[in-house]
């Protein structure tokens, strides 16, 4: 039996801090109401000429060293993104011209928004346990702070910049052990940037229906990580990290308490990150393993939801 195992990590954060004091210059917002209502205390800004690729780049080669991979060793290049650097051609193969990497191997984008990281993580297991690939690079990176409004109070306080990467490998031991996808195309109005190529218009920027998509979000993660844990056949009691994509600490702590996890392991980084979309579970896994929290052999529950809806969920063990 051939596994998919996590063997490197790495992350990148734009120099730029902004915290909640900055916004409260901008909008009619109060550092109170955003800590209260979402846990954020600050969140890191990309600057003008630094795109999506760029930070996804710098957490790519951090992951690289980590796994002790050169760049043409890989056989998979995915790229988890929402906010990709140009239309076409894609952010992974751009990547790929930034890291040098000229073997050939196949290099495509993820749209599943806030989800894409645990959509990007199922498709490299997938291809690692179909025998397609060997050595696989996963990025998550996002660039929100160029499509909010940030004249806008209700979006503009929860959003951030970075990016996270990991490095898979084919192994006889797991490794993932299973991996949950749904999306619901139903709920598109509810969080969504309106515009784009095929359809045009003047909404560029992110639009929410905040209290439905909290509602939604904390009902979905519920049923969620029961059917990975019945999937994998493990209990909650197994588990010994909860590593959620990181849009606001309610829910997060919501689903920490449907598992009965206390907050000491669910590895937290939305205060420092607000939600940076799909590099928000790498950004946080790898501070849990650089800090040394996450060590060698422990189970980890991944999970996110974003638009779409697009929801998902990975176990793993590190
Ligand atoms: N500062 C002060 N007041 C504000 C702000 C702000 N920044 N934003 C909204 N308010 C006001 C509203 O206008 C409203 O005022 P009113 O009662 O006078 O009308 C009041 O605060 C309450 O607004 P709600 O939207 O009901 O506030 P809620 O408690 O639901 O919190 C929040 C809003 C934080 C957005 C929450 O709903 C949330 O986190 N939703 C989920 C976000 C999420 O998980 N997204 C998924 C991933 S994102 C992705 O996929 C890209």
């Amino acid at each position: 039996m051939i596994y998919s195992r996590i063997t490197g990590t790495g992350s990148y954060l734009p120099e730029r801090i902004m915290p909640n004091s900055e916004l409260t210059t901008m909008v009619d917002t109060s550092d109170e109401w955003i800590q209260s209502r979402t846990g954020i205390k600050q969140r890191h800004i990309a600057r003008a000429d630094e795109s999506t690729c760029d930070m996804g780049a710098v957490a790519a080669t951090r992951a690289l060293q980590s796994a002790g991979l050169e760049p043409n060793q890989l056989d998979l290049v995915l790229f988890a993104t929402s906010t990709p650097d140009q239309i076409f051609p894609s952010t992974a193969c751009l990547l790929q011209r930034q890291l040098e990497i000229t073997n050939g191997c196949p290099a495509f984008d993820v749209q599943a928004v806030c989800s894409g990281f645990v959509y990007g993580l199922t498709i490299a297991d997938k291809f690692i346990k179909s025998g397609s690939a060997k050595n696989v690079l996963l990025i998550g990176a996002d660039c929100l702070s160029k499509i909010v409004d940030w004249t806008d109070r209700s979006t503009c306080v929860l959003f951030g910049d970075g990016a996270g990467a990991v490095v898979l490998q084919a192994s006889t031991e797991p490794g993932v052990y299973s991996t949950v996808l749904h999306a619901n195309g139903a709920y598109a109005n509810m969080l969504e940037v309106p515009c784009g190529v095929s359809k045009p218009g003047e909404e560029r920027f992110i639009k929410m229906q905040g209290s439905d998509v909290f509602k939604f979000a904390v009902a979905a993660m519920d049923e969620l990580v029961e059917e990975v844990l019945v999937t994998s056949a493990m209990q909650k009691s197994d588990l010994d990290w909860l590593i959620p994509h990181q849009a606001n600490q309610r829910i997060i702590t919501a689903t920490a308490k449907k598992l009965n996890m206390p907050m000491s392991k669910v590895i937290m980084t939305v205060e420092e990150h607000g939600n940076t979309s799909a590099a928000s579970i790498p950004l946080a896994m790898d501070t849990g393993i650089r800090d040394g929290r996450v060590k060698p052999g422990q189970l980890l529950l991944l999970e996110a939801i974003g638009g779409g809806f697009a929801w998902g969920a990975v176990l793993v063990r590190y």
